[in-house]
């Protein structure tokens, strides 16, 4: 029997319904290009994040890099952001020809640290990427203040935050954009998908061009574009699993609850805490090994490995610190982002996990 538990396991309609859902493509043959599937969930995913605007793209990277696109930054002015995510959202920056300048993060939360934010602000800042990272919302309240008060954009990186509601409002609605990713990995799925959620509808149209090339009519193109339009296989994938969502995030808020049980009177295992004005997804199960527990986060790693079950050091290093980055930005003291970077551990969760898998891992962080 294979017994190897990996960190994540992708949601899948039924194989029948999918197969069924795309035999029409085989008369119409129309497989992209802003197809009658790819407007048809742009609309259904508007409608759940509950956000004004949606442009749906082919994954949440490009996603992100169009969103700061569309705002038409001067080269080399400089973003606030976190340094405490995945890779992309440093990568989408910098390839945008602007300058990361990163921000402390909170440890309640892993979030950019907003006290921290205004004493970043030069005369070239213009704008704020922070990071919903694990879906835990960041404060979104306070960012928007700042960004009021030295006329900054906000554009935030909503790749974990999918379905994450902040005092009952869809959490794509704070800011100018956000981003969300669909990637196989994510709490929803269309295979690789994201989409950006914008307030306004000039911003729409102009993702819409970007997304296809910066085409305006047959003959004329207007900006320069990229190829970031989602196919119709990957948009029905997309209606299939929306269909199973709040199942999909019921049977996550239950082993989640398990988790939270099992491991809550463990020395020096930590978990961050769930703001109550937030309506979670239960996209991740990080947890932090602090000082005064039994093992090292990268000696349980290595255990848990050892024993077929394979969880992430995620986000460890820090993007500051990857080799393509290090040394090449302001330097900025990140003390809380280095240290929670070297306690988190993701455990492997997903929506189908078998109660004896969970029990595994937890056997294993117990020592029992
Ligand atoms: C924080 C963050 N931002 C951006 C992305 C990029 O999304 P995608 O993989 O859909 O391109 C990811 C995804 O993996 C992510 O975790």
């Amino acid at each position: 029997m294979d017994d190897k538990i990996l960190v994540t396991r992708s949601s899948m309609p039924p194989y029948e319904e999918y197969i069924e859902a795309i035999k029409p493509l085989w008369d119409s043959h129309w497989l992209t290009n802003m197809g009658k599937y790819h407007r048809e969930l742009e609309e259904k995913l508007r409608e759940y994040l509950d956000v004004p605007e949606l442009s749906l793209m082919v994954n949440g990277h490009m996603a992100l890099e169009l969103a700061i696109q569309a705002f038409g930054f001067p080269e080399g002015s400089e973003v606030i952001t976190t340094p405490f995510t995945f890779i992309s959202t440093t990568h989408a920056i910098v390839r945008n020809r602007l300058q990361p300048v990163f921000c402390d993060v909170k440890e309640s939360d892993g979030t950019i640290d907003e006290t921290k934010i205004e004493d970043l602000i030069t005369e070239n800042t213009v704008a704020i990427i922070p990071v919903h990272v694990y879906g835990n919302a960041c404060n979104v309240e306070v960012i928007q203040k700042i960004a009021d008060q030295y006329n900054l954009k906000v554009i935030y990186d909503a790749a974990h935050a999918f379905g994450v509601k902040y005092k009952g409002k869809g959490i794509g609605n704070y800011g100018d954009a956000s981003i969300f990713s669909f990637h196989a990995t994510k709490v929803y799925n269309t295979i690789e998908g994201g989409a950006v959620a914008v307030n306004e509808h000039k911003y729409y149209e102009k993702l819409y061009n970007l997304k296809n090339f910066g085409i305006q009519g047959e003959e004329s193109v207007t900006e320069v574009g990229a190829n970031a339009k989602m196919n119709e296989l990957c948009a029905i994938m997309g209606l299939c699993n929306l269909r199973y969502i709040n199942d999909t995030l019921e049977e996550r808020r239950k082993r989640y609850d398990f988790y939270i049980k099992s491991l809550k009177d463990i020395r020096g295992i930590k978990t961050f805490v769930k703001s109550k004005e937030i309506s979670s997804n239960y996209a991740y199960f990080p947890v932090l090994i602090e000082d005064d527990c039994w093992i090292t986060r990268d000696q349980l790693y290595d255990k848990l490995k050892e024993n077929n079950i394979y969880a992430r050091k995620y986000f460890f290093p820090l993007t500051s610190d990857q080799i393509c980055f290090k040394d090449k930005y302001k330097k900025i003291c990140l003390k809380k982002a280095r240290r929670l970077s070297s306690q988190i551990i993701c455990l492997p969760f997903f929506d189908t996990m078998e109660e004896e898998q969970m029990t595994r891992i937890i056997n294993i962080i117990k020592q029992s």
